[in-house]
This record gives structure tokens, C-alpha cells and sequence, in this order.
């Protein structure tokens, strides 16, 4: 099997990359993986294991139809994690979201199609549907995006499910919750929050801090979209949840504890612009179908992940250092 995977040098891309690469997956055990990365300021050589021999990288564009044409063909599915991925950046410049998300997912899945590729994963977000006071979304909830990245997110969405519909191309689209875990760049909130304290800095909470997240491990994100792959149906969209739904603020009182700080280390600040209050996924679509569920607890997410990054210092303090 042959895997195509978009953004792989990102942080949910590489570790599903990873996984594939440690064959975690029985179904896909033994696949070569093409990653194509634009290596924007979050994507990283060093997430990925490039001197396998079952793994090519490619620096490039999604959006470069180009070579797309050259390196397509002979795929047997396409995973496309490539994106703009923090709504804070789209909220001070939202054009490059829109090239990306939008045109760039547009350009690949017409060369997907051109390539007679068969399996096309889309991988998007929650945040589509806006925010929920109570209860969860299903998958037929109507999108309602606030921020420009979500906005362009819903684009890409109905662009990949337009493309199945229209053409008849064997689409699924996976929307998923707050990611954490290894590997992820510094400015999203646990790994930010994270080094912060480790280098005995002040973390930046949000407004009240009382905006609730679905907080969902990266290893459980990506076993969720292997079981889209290869069981999905065609057309179809399905939740990836972690069901564990935190405020802000309990978040900041978990990782304080973790990092063995005090509230003293917390600087409230202005709430973030059209701030989705909560987000909430209805995961029973997945469960029932695809025999999805969340391996890793928050507790043990949460303490795997301070570990990681209180080890590896090497991996985020070029990061911090370019990003300040
Ligand atoms: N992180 C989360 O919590 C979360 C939650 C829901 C959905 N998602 C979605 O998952 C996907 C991956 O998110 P992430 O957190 O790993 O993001 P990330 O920012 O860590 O990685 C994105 C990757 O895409 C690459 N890229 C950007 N523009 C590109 C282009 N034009 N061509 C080729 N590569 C390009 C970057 O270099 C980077 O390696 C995104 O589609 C995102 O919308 C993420």
C-alpha cells in the first residue's frame, strides 16, 4: 500500500507518519508513505524518521497542480492533514488560510481525481460548527464557523464532500477535537503553556478561562482516522472525539500541577476575538460503524506529554527562540 499524506511534517501528519512507519496499524502494515510539506513555520524535518527507507519526503505545495501530476500517481489513498492551523495567526491575517485551506485542498483533490487515486481523507476540525452551549454535535449539523480558520476549514470540507458528490470520488472527512501530544509547535495552548512553565515563564489565559475544549490525544486522533481510511464510507464525514471536555481554566490548573507551579504563574489576558465558548462531538457515528474508541486517558495524555516535552528541550527551544 502506497499512502500520500499532506502536511506529514506537522504535528497530527508526522504522527500519524510515525505510526504508519512502527506499522501500528495492522490494516496498512508494511506501506511506503510520500510525504508532501510545505515546511511553513510548523512543519518540521525532524517530526519525521527520513532516513526510512519506506518514506520519501517532498518540500512542496498542495497548492503546485504541477507536482502534484509527477508524484500521485501510483498512491492508493491520499491522507491530507496540510493546512494553516492556528486560529490566533487567521485572526490577524486570514489569506493564507484561505489559499491553503481552501484553494489548496481544491487543487490536490483534483489531482487526486486526475490520478485515479482511490481513498481521499480529508482531515478537519470541530470548530466548523461554532460553538454549543449543551449537548453535542452530530454530523449533519449545519456549519457555523466564527473564526477565518474554521470558516476556511468548512470550505475545504464541502469542496471534498462537492468532489464526492459531483465526481464520484471516494471522499471521507474526519472533524476531530483539540489535538495534544508530542511534537506539537509551541504557540497552541498545552505545549505553550507547557515550555512556558518549564522555562519558570507566566502562561496567558484567555478571558474568564472558562471555555471548554474536547481534549483528544494525537495517538487516539490517528488511529481514529486509520479506522476512516480503511472502513469509512464513501461521502460520509465522522467525529473524533476524546470525551473529555475540560475548561480553560481546569486545563491551567492540570498543567500547573504537572509542572509543580501556583496560580501566581498565570497572567489573565484579553479574551481572543469571536472566542467559541465550547466545542462538543458526538462521537457515535464513529463508535458504532468503525469501532472507534479513545485508548488514552487525560491523565495519562496529559503526563506523557509534560514528559515529553520536559525531555526533549533539543525539539522545541529553536522553535520558541524563532517564534519570539
Ligand atoms: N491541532 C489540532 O488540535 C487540530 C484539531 C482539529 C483539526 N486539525 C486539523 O488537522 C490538520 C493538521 O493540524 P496540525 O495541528 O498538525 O497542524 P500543523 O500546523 O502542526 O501542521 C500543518 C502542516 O501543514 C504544512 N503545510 C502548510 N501549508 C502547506 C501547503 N500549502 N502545502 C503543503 N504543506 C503545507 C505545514 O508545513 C505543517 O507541516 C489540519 O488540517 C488541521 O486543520 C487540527
Amino acid at each position: 500500500m502506497q499512502i500520500f499524506v499532506t502536511g506529514g511534517a506537522g504535528f497530527i501528519g508526522s504522527a500519524y507518519v510515525r505510526a504508519l512507519l512502527q506499522d501500528e496499524y495492522p490494516g496498512a502494515a508494511g506501506a511506503s508513505v510520500t510525504v508532501l510539506d510545505l515546511l511553513s513555520y510548523s512543519g518540521n524535518r525532524a517530526n519525521l524518521p527520513v532516513a526510512d527507507s519506506r518514506l520519501r519526503f517532498v518540500q512542496g505545495d498542495i497548492a503546485d497542480a504541477a507536482l502534484l501530476r509527477d508524484l500521485l500517481p501510483g498512491h492508493d489513498a491520499v491522507v491530507h492533514f496540510a493546512a494553516e492551523s492556528h486560529v490566533d495567526r487567521s485572526i490577524a491575517g486570514a489569506v493564507p488560510f484561505v489559499t491553503t485551506n481552501v484553494l489548496g485542498t481544491q487543487v490536490l483533490l483534483d489531482a487526486a481525481r486526475t490520478a485515479g487515486i482511490g481513498r481521499f481523507v480529508h482531515v478537519s476540525t470541530d470548530e466548523v460548527y461554532g460553538s454549543i452551549a449543551e449537548g453535542s454535535w452530530t454530523e449533519t449539523w449545519p456549519l457555523m464557523p466564527n473564526s477565518p480558520y474554521a470558516a476556511s476549514k468548512a470550505g475545504s470540507d464541502l469542496l471534498a464532500l462537492a468532489a464526492h458528490r459531483t465526481h464520484g470520488m471516494d471522499v471521507v472527512v474526519t472533524r476531530c477535537s483539540n489535538n495534544y501530544g508530542p511534537y506539537q509547535f509551541p504557540e497552541k495552548v498545552i505545549p505553550l503553556f507547557v515550555t512556558n512553565l518549564l522555562d519558570g515563564k507566566q502562561v496567558p489565559l484567555y478571558g474568564d478561562g472558562g471555555n471548554i475544549r474536547d481534549w483528544l490525544h494525537v495517538a487516539d486522533h490517528c488511529r481514529g482516522i486509520q479506522l476512516a481510511l480503511e472502513k469509512g464510507r464513501a461521502g460520509e464525514v465522522y467525529h473524533i472525539g476524546g470525551g473529555t471536555e475540560l475548561s480553560n481554566r481546569e486545563l491551567t490548573g492540570r498543567l500547573l500541577d504537572a509542572c509543580g507551579a501556583g496560580w501566581d504563574m498565570v497572567r489573565p489576558v484579553e479574551d481572543r476575538k469571536g472566542h467559541d465558548r465550547r466545542y462538543s462531538l458526538d462521537i457515535t457515528k464513529i463508535s458504532e460503524e468503525l469501532g472507534y474508541a479513545p485508548q488514552v486517558t487525560l491523565d495519562e495524555g496529559l503526563a506523557s506529554t509534560v514528559a515529553w516535552y520536559r525531555d526533549n528541550r533539543d525539539w522545541w527551544e529553536p522553535l520558541k527562540a524563532g517564534s519570539a
